[in-house]
């Protein structure tokens, strides 16, 4: 399992400060998650983690190593999904494993196995274009989990799904991590979700994107969205963030 260490990291595309002075370690087996506004480098840094992207100053790290590409043991869930049009449900989330040689046999297997996780069981022979938007996005995360990396980057990956299926796929996320020990970073807008589900928050500012909070819970899970420290850490990310005060 991998630690990301984020050492000191600023970001400028040409004129535009994007990042300044972002500095922070997931450890293995974390589940860290980063909320802030629109705009101020959340995706950045997830890209940067997963080798898209290089600092203009400091360094990304894996395990100590500097991170200079894309690697199968840290893989993204983009904002969007992004599936073959042309392929099957089973061919979409499969075609990793086919990449990497895995033989036809075990691939349905595995990927039957997370469909199943994700509620997909049934809809292998689908194309992308019969299912609604939740179950799309629900096969790119599926995509993403047949791999089974070490280090999961989840870029508002539950955003376009409908707030049931958020809720369910919340806990679906804290099963799997459970289970696993896999090192998580979730980026999101929504407060609640980062709460109920993270051990760390960092909370950023507008850009060019710093880290203005951090806040760590050991709360017992599954969490009670209403229990008095969850709704402390709300209120105090809430603050951070500067809503909840408006005049009328
Ligand atoms: N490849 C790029 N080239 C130039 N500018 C970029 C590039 N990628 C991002 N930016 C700029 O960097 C800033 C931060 O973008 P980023 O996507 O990281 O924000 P974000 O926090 O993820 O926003 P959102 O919450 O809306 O997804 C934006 O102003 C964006 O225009
Ligand atoms: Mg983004």
């Amino acid at each position: 399992m991998q630690t990301i260490r984020i050492d000191k990291v600023n970001k400028r595309f040409g004129q535009l400060d994007v990042l300044s002075d972002i500095d922070f370690t997931i450890e293995k087996g974390e589940f860290a998650a980063i909320v802030g506004p629109s705009g101020c480098g959340k995706s950045t840094v997830l890209r940067m983690i997963a080798g898209l992207e290089t600092p203009s100053g400091g360094q990304v790290l894996a395990n100590g190593e500097p991170i200079r590409k894309p690697d199968p043991q840290r893989v993204l869930i983009f904002q969007e999904h992004a599936l073959y049009p042309w392929r099957t449900v089973e061919d979409n989330v499969g075609f990793g494993l086919e990449l990497a040689g895995v033989p036809p046999k075990e691939r349905r297997y595995r990927v039957d196995e997370v469909l199943e996780k994700v509620g997909l069981s049934g809809f292998q022979k689908y194309f992308p274009a019969q299912l609604s938007g939740g179950m799309k996005q629900r096969a790119s995360i599926a995509r993403a989990l047949v791999m089974n990396p070490e280090v999961l980057l989840l870029d508002e990956p539950y955003g376009a799904l409908d707030a049931i299926t958020r809720l369910t796929m919340q806990n679906e996320l804290i099963k799997l991590w459970r289970g696993t020990g896999k090192t998580v970073l979730l980026i999101t807008h929504d407060i609640d979700e980062a709460v109920y589900l993270a051990d760390t928050i960092y909370v950023m500012s507008p850009r060019p994107g710093r880290i203005i909070k951090k806040l760590q819970t050991d709360m017992p899970r599954p969490r009670n969205r209403n229990s008095a420290e969850f709704v402390r850490l709300r209120q105090e990310i809430m603050d951070s963030l500067d809503i909840g005060t408006y005049n009328i």
